[in-house]
């Protein structure tokens, strides 16, 4: 479970039986069905997708309304996490469901001993997670974005972020 300001969310790993309410969420939370497409794409594909690292919290009737997934990608060679796509149903936003599901994945993704992860997104949004600009690590991306929406997070402070270029799992087409 984990408090926010208005709720305290339930969250735990997708099971089978979630699949078309994660497809719905993200659906609803993006302009194009490219993210939920992605999404079943990457569960799809045994290089990228790892058990218990899709992530849900759940309202009081057990229904998932926010989704945040974890795939392997690597810096240069080294094994990393990329946290991509997390959404939110519309009338749930902001209200702390995004946070709690992020949060239990990267606790999940450190429990299971991962040590890296990389996110493409809101710069005012994931610091509060603990990622820091991407490029101040000396890592680097293949796209052109910008430079303040790549950031990255060490789980295990004794291991610092590699350098290196992220090399994204297949279906993300980068
Ligand atoms: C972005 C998203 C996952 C955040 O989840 P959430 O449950 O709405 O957010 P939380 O309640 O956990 O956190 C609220 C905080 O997030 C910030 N936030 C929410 N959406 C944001 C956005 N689009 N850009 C920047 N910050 C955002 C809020 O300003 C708020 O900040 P505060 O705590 O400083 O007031 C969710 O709003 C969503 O699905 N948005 C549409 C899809 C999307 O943009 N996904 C992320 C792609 S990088």
């Amino acid at each position: 479970m984990t408090a926010s300001r208005t709720h305290t969310w339930h969250t735990r790993a997708e099971t089978a039986a979630d699949v078309p309410a994660i497809r719905e969420i993200v659906l609803a939370a993006f302009p194009t069905a490219e993210e939920a497409d992605l999404v079943d794409a990457l569960r799809a594909d045994p290089a990228a997708w790892i058990d218990g690292l899709s992530v849900v919290a759940t309202d009081q009737h057990g229904a998932p309304v926010a989704h945040a997934l974890l795939t392997r990608c690597h810096i240069d060679a080294a094994p990393a996490l990329c946290l991509a796509p997390c959404a939110v149903l519309p009338a749930h936003q902001r209200t702390g469901a995004g946070s709690a599901a992020i949060r239990t994945a990267l606790d999940y993704a450190r429990e299971r001993g991962e040590h890296h992860v990389v996110v493409l997104g809101h710069p005012e949004y994931y610091p509060r997670f603990g990622f820091t600009p991407a490029s101040a690590a000396g890592i680097g991306l293949s796209i052109d974005v910008p430079d303040e929406a790549s950031m990255a997070l060490t789980l295990d402070d004794a291991d610092p972020l590699p350098r290196g270029t992220v090399r994204y799992a297949a279906p993300f087409g980068i």
